[in-house]
């Protein structure tokens, strides 16, 4: 096992019903800012919830913040909260709520420009403000995790930054909050959180047994929940189940001590920015192509992942791993997610573009090796094509 440190100061209140426990989370003089996306959580109730369990406190409101969250939206936040001196943030929403008021939290106190904590990627954050989440949308892990991803509009990034300083003081878990998901994010949050786990499982043998056999059981427990998490939003039993799963999917206690990945996520990054197609769905695409290229490289962990994940043993090893890249694959679009870059429509004479897009972010050694240039990406974009 490699050596590591693990640190993870969120507190978790999980379960139906539990919005009204921001009345002690939020300390009772903050001045709070609550963060929202689009129309979701002011028609689902959950906003009127919210307010009433902050009743007492000064909370002003800033919505609009959209999927993929935008520097350009996050900077008028952050203007708000200076000009009106609030000192707590409260995100409500998905991912790209939580994200973007990480961003915001560091950016508040950051003295210089704000953008220098994307490309620092969170280097230079000394400061941020606190905050706690209501999770709507069980996907990213971002509601347990330091990291956030934020897209800058006027030149086509998206980059990553992480901080212990933006951790959540807390996150509310409800999975009845989930119960008016569209089967798309559902679909999208379940294929998100199975390729985070992939990053930090599918990589070398470390003898991380311990790592390997909680990897093994998520990824084992997203499998057999899926079917009924799509056809039954209101099953709460299953929903809490996919919901504690992509949490523990990304908060760092699964990764720590074994190597990981991560170029799925990087590559996808770009597909992200580059033609606006969904996270989880970029993912899809490049993860089954790069198992494919990279399976020397992850060989012995493919071997494994057919058996204890897929439960294939039958035939020689070539067989066995090109079963299991075809399980993922057949996972994915089980879920109703197309696999391939053509499925949305871009030309293959875009994959130039897109590997013009990793050099320029600096993506040249990606993976548990460094050993993804961007010749292999070049292969396996050509492969998810
Ligand atoms: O904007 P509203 O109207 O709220 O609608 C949202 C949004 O359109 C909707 N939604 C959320 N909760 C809902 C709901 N609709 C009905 N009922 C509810 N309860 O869902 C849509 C998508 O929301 P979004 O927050 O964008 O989705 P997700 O949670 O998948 O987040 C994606 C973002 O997270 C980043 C991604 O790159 C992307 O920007 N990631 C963050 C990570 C992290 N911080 O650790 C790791 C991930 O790998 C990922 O990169
Ligand atoms: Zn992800």
């Amino acid at each position: 096992m490699q050596t590591f440190q693990f640190y993870n100061p969120t507190r978790i209140v999980f379960g139906p019903g539990t919005v009204p426990h921001l009345s002690t989370l939020v300390p009772a003089e903050a001045r709070v800012l609550v963060h929202f996306g689009g129309a979701s959580a002011e028609k689902t109730g959950t906003l009127a919830e919210v307010r009433a369990a902050l009743a007492g406190r000064h909370v002003e409101e800033f919505g609009g913040i959209e999927p993929n969250p935008s520097y350009e939206t996050l900077i008028r936040a952050v203007e708000l909260i200076r000009r009106d001196g609030l000192d707590f943030l409260l995100a409500v929403g998905g991912g790209s709520v939580i994200d973007g008021t990480k961003f915001v939290a560091a950016a508040v106190p950051y003295v210089g420009d704000p953008w220098e904590i994307m490309l620092s990627r969170g280097a230079k954050v000394s400061a941020a403000l606190p905050f706690g989440t209501v999770l709507t949308l069980p996907a990213t892990g971002s509601e347990m995790n330091d990291g956030a991803v934020i897209s800058r509009r006027e030149s086509g990034d998206k980059l990553v930054f992480s901080s212990p300083l933006v951790f959540p003081r807390f996150s509310i878990l409800d999975p009845a909050k989930t119960v008016t998901l569209p089967p798309r994010q559902v679909a999208n949050g379940i294929a998100d959180s199975f390729v985070h786990i992939v990053e930090q499982y599918l990589t070398y043998p470390v003898d991380g047994r311990v790592q390997d056999r909680f990897a093994e059981g998520l990824l084992q427990t997203l499998i057999e929940i899926a079917p009924q998490a799509l056809a039954v939003p209101d099953d709460l039993d299953t929903r809490a189940n996919l919901m504690w799963t992509a949490t523990l999917a990304l908060n760092g206690l699964i990764g720590a001590g074994v190597p990981q990945d991560w170029a799925t996520h990087m590559i996808g990054h770009e597909l992200t920015a580059r033609f606006g197609i969904d996270h989880a769905r970029t993912l899809s695409i490049v993860l089954p192509s790069l198992l494919s290229v990279q399976r020397e490289a992850k060989r012995e962990k493919l071997l494994r992942y057919a058996e204890r994940v897929w439960h294939l043993t039958e035939g020689d090893e070539d067989h066995r791993i090109e079963a299991a890249i075809a399980a993922t694959r057949a996972f994915f679009e089980g879920l109703g997610i197309k696999t391939r870059l053509s499925d949305y429509g871009i030309e293959r004479g875009e994959i130039e573009a897109i590997l013009a897009q990793l050099k320029a972010h600096g993506m040249t050694k990606l993976g548990e090796r460094r050993a993804i240039t961007l010749e292999v990406s070049r292969a396996i974009l050509e492969g998810a094509w």
